[in-house]
């Protein structure tokens, strides 16, 4: 069998174990500790944030912001559909009502008039949402300056989930900025990994204070263990941090290898016809978290049938998100598009799209032999 080339494998070439012995070395094993604030000042200071909290996940993340914009049991918060379960399901643990928001064809992200759409029909049933969760698939922004000024308008907080998009820029302004809150994710296949770690930033540092509070336990100040609110067991530790801080010192290096891969891909495939990458508007640019290969409607050849031929040169590929909408789960949520014919962007991005290896360690080699098994199914007879 084949060696196995994954989609987004973990990439470990820096001073990561360098950073990693340092913990050991000055027994700082605990979580907190100098290199948690290290990593949180590293990326603060890059994006160009005031504040930053290091936490044990992504979905932590999204959590304390919704925690501390006061989501309570049956208060409505919008998301986009498209995306992984982990945006959303934070908006349970506090009993809120998810109303999922179509994509637009442009980005993948949230489409602007479906969010529209969705606050003028809220504002009409006086529930307008707590929150708006909008996310920046595969590494790239969605398109903010149509997207705030309404949450704007209507007096809505943005929670950017930015997990997939570190190190991305939307009109020169850094992914994870926009938001009253941003969240990244140092999740194993991530640009950025911690094998598993999240952050939250805001130019709020009281709200950063107050969500640090609630991360370890809401202890309060005082010798004793003193508790006056409910708290979580989120942060990092101080091991992990050191991973991040290697991973988060070669950010450009990684955004590079990921932009030629994907640029290979779209050379690689330009005079198929029945094939498009993920589109790039001129007002992005992404980090290239993951390369997407779209297939046309008139396609011969499926998304599963790509996915089984690479999977037997033991290629790994993955259909793009599951809508939320659509997850059994979900059943009972709210979903908002501007298609007029009954279908969706995100539903037909999910029905022709597959993610295809765009590791940072995958070989020139690698990427040729993934190219010429995706171009063997679509050669004329
Ligand atoms: C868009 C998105 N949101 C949230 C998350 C959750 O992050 P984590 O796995 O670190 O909890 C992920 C990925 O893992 C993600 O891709």
């Amino acid at each position: 069998m084949d060696k196995r080339i994954y989609l987004s494998p973990p990439d470990i070439t820096g001073r990561e174990i360098e950073h990693v012995m340092e913990a050991f070395n000055s027994n700082w094993i605990a979580p907190l500790g100098p290199l948690v604030d290290k990593f949180e000042q590293a990326v603060s200071g890059k994006i160009g944030i005031k504040s930053a909290l290091a936490l044990s996940s992504g979905t932590s993340a999204i959590h304390l912001a919704l925690k501390y914009i006061g989501v309570n049991p049956g208060d409505t918060v919008f998301c986009s559909s498209l995306t992984f379960s982990g945006s959303c399901n934070p908006v349970c643990y506090e009993r809120g009502e998810l109303v999922f928001i179509d994509s637009e064809r442009e980005s993948w992200n949230m489409c602007p008039l479906a969010l529209e759409k969705a606050l003028v029909d809220a504002k009409r049933k006086n529930k307008l949402p707590k929150a708006v969760i909008v996310v920046n698939l595969y590494g790239q922004s969605a398109d903010m300056d149509r997207i705030l000024p309404l949450c704007e308008a209507y007096g809505v907080p943005v929670i950017e989930d930015a997990a997939e998009s570190l190190g991305a820029y939307y009109k020169g302004r850094s992914s994870g900025t926009f938001g009253m809150f941003g969240t990244f994710s140092f999740n194993g296949n991530k640009i950025v990994t911690t094998s598993g770690g999240g952050m939250l930033v805001s130019d709020n540092e009281e709200a950063i204070e107050k969500c640090r509070f609630w991360s370890t336990q809401a202890r309060e100040k005082a010798i004793h263990y003193e508790h006056k609110e409910i708290g979580y067991n989120y942060r990092l530790s101080n091991v992990l941090a050191g991973i991040g801080l290697g991973q988060y010192e070669q950010i450009d290096q990684k955004i590079e290898k990921k932009k030629s891969i994907y640029d290979r891909y779209v050379k690689a495939f330009s005079d198929i016809e029945e094939i498009s990458m993920n589109p790039i508007p001129d007002w992005s640019e992404p980090n290239y978290w993951l390369s997407v290969l779209l297939l046309c409607q008139d396609s011969h050849v499926k998304p599963s049938e790509v996915l089984n031929k690479l999977q037997s040169y033991n290629i790994e590929s993955r259909p793009v998100w599951k809508p939320m909408h659509l997850q059994p789960v979900f059943a009972d949520s709210e979903f908002v598009t501007c298609q007029l014919n009954g279908g969706s962007v995100s539903e037909d991005l999910f029905q022709k799209g597959l993610c295809i290896p765009s590791g940072t360690s995958l070989s020139r080699e690698d990427q040729d032999k993934v190219i010429e098994v995706i171009r063997s199914l679509f050669k004329k007879p």
